[in-house]
Parts: structure tokens; sequence; C-alpha cells
């Protein structure tokens, strides 16, 4: 306790010795998973971050930016919030970024509203989060958003029978929905959903089920790792590829990290997103360089990366615009305004829901020099969630 105290004096008084125009760091707290299942999730978003910094500098308005990384070991609401709080209290921070998961999202948006901290989504997708504190904004996507257009590229592709198949939380239900909606609504018949516990999932009887009910097509949202590699295994073990049954998905599936490792099984499989490693524009070669700079062993970005990215340059364009005097609801009116170019393509901030509207495309997945590639065939223009 002593040392403590001795120790936050010390700081104290070097802080009050420093000169004048020495001026108090931008400080980030960012939280997600680093370790367990979902440890791809915090390194993926941190590295995007770090790639935005790297290719733009880490001052701005002379003040430097700082990221506090705090690791959930997730899905963990309470730890999340408990770090959140932390980072709010002891640590002062500015911002509040990150979220790869949607239960911790939603844990530390009444923590955003309490210490009027914005908050700025990197990752986690349900529709609701937004809603939960005036002070949330979100720079990656919503599952409503981006399984919506799945619903009218299938039937306009002539699919009439569907099975779907999602993690049973927030972003599958989101998905399961606005997947059906869509399809029913054009005249797709779905005829039946399962949905897949998020820890320790089983895949092997859901998929036989599958398998049994002769669908011409499975939707699938399943959120990138232990996940989507036991659904792809158990769907070719089991020959469903074979019995005429098409895989269809939001691109969390085909996931531009994992992508190559998966191989084979899911060449052709025909995905709708936000964001391609091979979306073509000076923007997205400019951060592929970046990404690749500010995290050598960092492997291929994927979406994650990308919402890092767009995130972490958003609230450096707020530092700037406010010369460096934070204020959270003049952050919040700033970011309310974004509009600017990502590597996914153009993107901009819905004033009224703080949720990010941009271009969904259609993508299949295909082999490119000896790589797999989500390759971008259609899109849906300047695409909103359809939720709210
Ligand atoms: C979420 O928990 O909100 C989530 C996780 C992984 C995804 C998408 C959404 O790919």
């Amino acid at each position: 306790m002593m040392k403590r105290l001795v120790a936050a004096l010390g700081i104290a008084a070097a802080a009050a010795m420093a000169p004048a125009q020495a001026q108090e760091p931008v400080r980030i707290g960012l939280i997600g998973p680093f370790s367990g299942p979902f440890a791809d999730y915090g390194k993926q978003i941190e590295g995007g971050m770090k790639a935005w910094l790297k290719q733009n500098g880490d001052t701005y308005a002379g003040r430097k930016i700082e990221i506090l990384v705090r690791d959930t070991t997730g899905p963990a609401p309470e730890v999340a919030k408990r770090l959140a709080q932390e980072l709010v209290v002891r640590d002062k921070v500015d911002f509040l970024a990150g979220f790869g998961l949607t239960p911790e999202a939603l844990a530390v948006a009444p923590v955003a509203t309490q210490a009027k901290t914005p908050m700025v989504i990197m990752n986690a997708a349900t529709s609701v989060i937004t809603t939960r504190s005036p002070y949330a904004v979100r720079f990656s996507m919503t599952l409503p958003q981006n399984s919506a257009p799945m619903g009218t590229w299938a039937i306009k592709n002539g699919i009439k029978r569907v099975y779907t198949l999602v993690a049973d939380y927030g972003p599958g239900i989101d998905s399961e929905t606005w997947f059906s909606k869509f399809f029913k609504d054009a005249g797709g018949e779905i005829i039946d959903s399962v949905r897949v516990p998020l820890k320790n999932p089983e895949f092997a009887p859901f998929i036989q089920r599958i398998k049994d009910a002769k669908p011409e097509a499975v939707f699938v949202f399943l959120p990138p790792g232990e996940h989507t590699i036991a659904f792809m295994k158990g769907f070719q073990e089991r020959g469903l590829k074979e019995a005429g049954i098409k895989v269809i998905a939001t691109g969390d599936l085909t996931d531009d990290h994992l992508l190559d490792s998966m191989g084979d099984p899911v060449l052709g499989i025909i995905t709708t997103f936000h964001y391609s490693v091979a979306h073509d524009s000076p923007e997205n070669k400019a951060f592929l360089k970046a990404f690749a700079e500010a995290n050598p062993s960092g492997g291929r970005p994927n979406f994650m990366a990308v919402g890092g990215y767009d995130g972490m340059r958003a609230i450096t364009e707020v530092v700037k615009s406010l010369n460096g005097k934070l204020d959270a609801d003049k952050a919040m009116e700033l970011f309310k305004q974004m509009k600017f170019e990502s590597p996914r393509g153009p993107i901009s901030i819905d004033p009224a829901t703080r949720d990010i509207v941009q271009n969904i495309y259609a993508r299949k997945v295909e082999r490119r020099d000896g790589h797999l590639y989500n390759v971008e065939f259609d899109k849906f223009p300047n695409f909103k969630d359809p939720a709210k």
C-alpha cells in the first residue's frame, strides 16, 4: 500500500516537473480476447490499430497515442466489464476500444455511458449493441447488414430451399433472422434452423441432420476459429458437397486469416461481406503493406484488423479535430459525421444510429497463385443495418 502511494506520488511529482509542452498521451483502453479460443480476435484488432499508427504516425495535435491492452480471455462479459471499469477509473482512458465478441461489448456499454467515455467498436456485430450506449460507435459491421444481402442473392441465383445453421448467441440469431427474412420475403423457404452453442460446439449431429433434410443450400453464420474449422471439416467428411448441398454464408466462415489453411473444402463458397483482402483499391494495398510492416508475424489480416485500422483512424481524426482537447460529447458528434475511404471501400457512420454504412460484396472463394481468396464479383452499395 505504502509502496504504491510513494510510486503514485513519484509519478505526480515527475508530471509536475515535466516541461510545459510535453502533453499527456491519449489513452485508449483496448478490450478483447488475446488468449483462449478467440485470441486471434484481439490480435487482429490490435494489429490493425498498429498498422494505422505505423502508416500515419503515433502523435496527433502533440499528443502521443498510447494503447492499453486488456485481455478478457473470453468470451467473458464479467471480465470485460471489470477491465473497462479499471480502465476508466484508474487509467483514465480517453477511449474504450476493441470488442471482439458481442457479450463483452454488451457488458461494457453501461460502463461507457456512466463514465461518458466513447466506446469504439472494432468487431462485435450484433445489431443492438450501439443502442445500449449513446457513447458507442461502430466501425466494423452488423450481422443483419451482412446476412440480408445473402437472402437476396440466394433467391436471384435459383436457391429456394435452405437450412440455416448459426452460433447460438447475438450475431448468430441476428444472421438467422435477417437472412431468413429477406430470403422468405423474396419467395424462399427455410426448411429448418439449428443453433449451435458458442462454447464447445459439436457439429457432427447437426451436419448429419442437414444432410438428411436435403436442402439446396445451408446458410451459415459461425465466428471464425474452431467453429468454422470444425463445421467445414464435418461438411467435407460427411459428403454434403457430393450430396449436392451448397454452403452460403457471411464472410465470417471464409475469414481471410484462416482461409488458406481451410483448403479445398472452401473452394467455390459464396459469401456476402464487407471486407476481402482481395479488394482491389489503393487504400487496401496501403493497408496490407502497413499491416505487414507493423505485424511481421501477424499472417494475413482479416475484417477485424480492418475494423481496428478504421477505428484507430477515426480516433486520430477526433484528436486532430479537437486539437488534442478531448471531450466525449464533442468526440461523439465528430464520430457521427465520419465518412472516408476504408480498405474495404467507402464507409460512413449513420448519425441517427452511430452504426456503419458500407458496401456489402458478394464473393466467391477462388485459388489464385496458389492461395485462396474471397474474390468480389457483385455489391450491395451503401447498405445500412436493416434491423434499425
Ligand atoms: C461477435 O461476437 O459479435 C462476433 C464474433 C465474430 C464474428 C462476428 C461477430 O465474426
